[in-house]
């Protein structure tokens, strides 16, 4: 009797614990299979939808504006450059490609706000934490701002090695 009580606790732990572990490897089954399904649906095409926080809200983008972009070269040229290239780290991130990784409100909210971006979106969080360095707010007005979004763009749209990113 008191044999068989404990053959039959023995088995319902058994149980359980058998049942945690088929849990378990549905879950992580599952997990796999959203990861995969993430990566069938093919490279990210569009920025993140992420706007950052700050100012902009919304930027209607058109076809890429020369006349624009050359005004953000020249601000990028006096305002940023002591910090950022296109194709390497340096003081800050390499730029190349950053239209395509961030939302054009990011972007900008990055440039007009970038002290309250590091302290409460999540990705200017991650990068102040790789780069140990705050980049600072460089007096730059929201026209400005989107002038060298339109940099960044005319850059991403030429590929690399541009005229326009050698400047
Ligand atoms: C004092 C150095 C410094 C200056 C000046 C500076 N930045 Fe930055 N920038 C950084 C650092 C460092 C980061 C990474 C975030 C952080 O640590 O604050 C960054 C991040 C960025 C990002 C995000 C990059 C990515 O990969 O998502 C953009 C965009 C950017 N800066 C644009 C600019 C522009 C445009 C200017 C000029 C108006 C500028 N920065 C001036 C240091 C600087």
């Amino acid at each position: 009797m008191q044999d068989d009580m404990q053959q039959l606790k023995q088995q319902r732990v058994f149980g359980t614990r058998n049942r945690r572990r088929l849990w378990r490897r549905v879950l992580a089954v599952s997990v796999v299979a959203t990861a995969l399904s993430a990566v069938a649906a093919g490279p990210i095409v569009a920025a993140s939808a992420d706007k950052g926080v700050g100012p902009v809200k919304d930027v209607k983008l058109g076809p890429v504006d020369a006349a624009l972009a050359q005004k953000g070269a020249q601000v990028f040229q006096q305002k940023c450059s002591a910090c950022h290239k296109f194709h390497e780290r340096y003081v800050g991130p390499p730029l190349r490609g950053v239209t395509t990784r961030r939302a054009p409100e990011w972007i900008m909210n990055m440039i007009l706000n970038p002290q309250e971006m590091t302290q409460e979106d999540a990705t200017a969080k991650e990068l102040l934490g790789e780069y140990m360095m705050q980049m600072t707010f460089q007096n730059v007005t929201q026209e400005e701002a989107r002038a060298i979004l339109e940099h960044f763009r005319q850059n991403d749209a030429a590929g690399a090695g541009s005229a326009a990113e050698k400047k």
